[in-house]
């Protein structure tokens, strides 16, 4: 995102789910959206941001096996950088837990990420044997995500942003 290959001024729309979480350099990787879009182009952007019921503890241990950047989970720092890169936000929708209510009614995926959560931990030192420390921590981060979200300790929030 903070380098492509696309010629200025050519793309018409940049669509972008679940990426800027993890942009270490947010600035860089916005200003490039807005090179390569063609002069009112929109970028659709999803995000997510942590709450307030997001616990200290909670953030660290999820963010650092994700590889989130703490900063991009905050609002004010991404419409900051929005602004910065010289776009306007044309429309914001507050997605919220809606989303994951709506799955949850009909197929379960928290419930099923929790047991998954349960097993993977009554295993735990089996797995860090044989996986590593690393993917064990990755797996239990993964395994929380989706409930943090139906939770209302993350929430996605999706933009059009425009260029002027
Ligand atoms: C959570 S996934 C989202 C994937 C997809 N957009 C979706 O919604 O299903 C995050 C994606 O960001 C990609 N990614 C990581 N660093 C990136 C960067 N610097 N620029 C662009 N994409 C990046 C990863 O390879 C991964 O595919």
């Amino acid at each position: 995102m903070e380098q492509t290959d696309e010629p200025d001024g050519s793309v018409d729309v940049v669509w972008c789910r679940d990426v800027l979480e993890i942009i270490p350099d947010l600035q860089a990787g916005l200003s490039e959206v807005a090179r390569v879009l063609k002069p009112g182009g929109s970028a659709v952007i999803y995000t997510v941001f942590a709450t307030p019921r997001l616990e200290p503890r909670e953030a660290a241990a999820v963010n650092q096996p994700l590889g989130s950047v703490p900063q991009n989970l905050e609002r004010a720092w991404v419409e900051q950088a929005f602004k910065q890169a010289g776009f306007r936000v044309e429309r914001l929708e507050e997605i919220g837990t809606e989303f994951r209510e709506y799955e949850e009614e009909r197929t379960q995926p928290v419930s099923e990420s929790l047991l998954r959560l349960a097993r993977l931990r009554r295993r735990r030192e089996e797995v860090i044997q044989r996986f590593g420390r690393d993917k064990y921590n990755l797996w239990e981060a993964s395994l929380h995500w989706l409930a943090y979200l139906l939770m209302g300790k993350a929430e996605p929030v999706a933009y059009v942003l425009r260029l002027p």
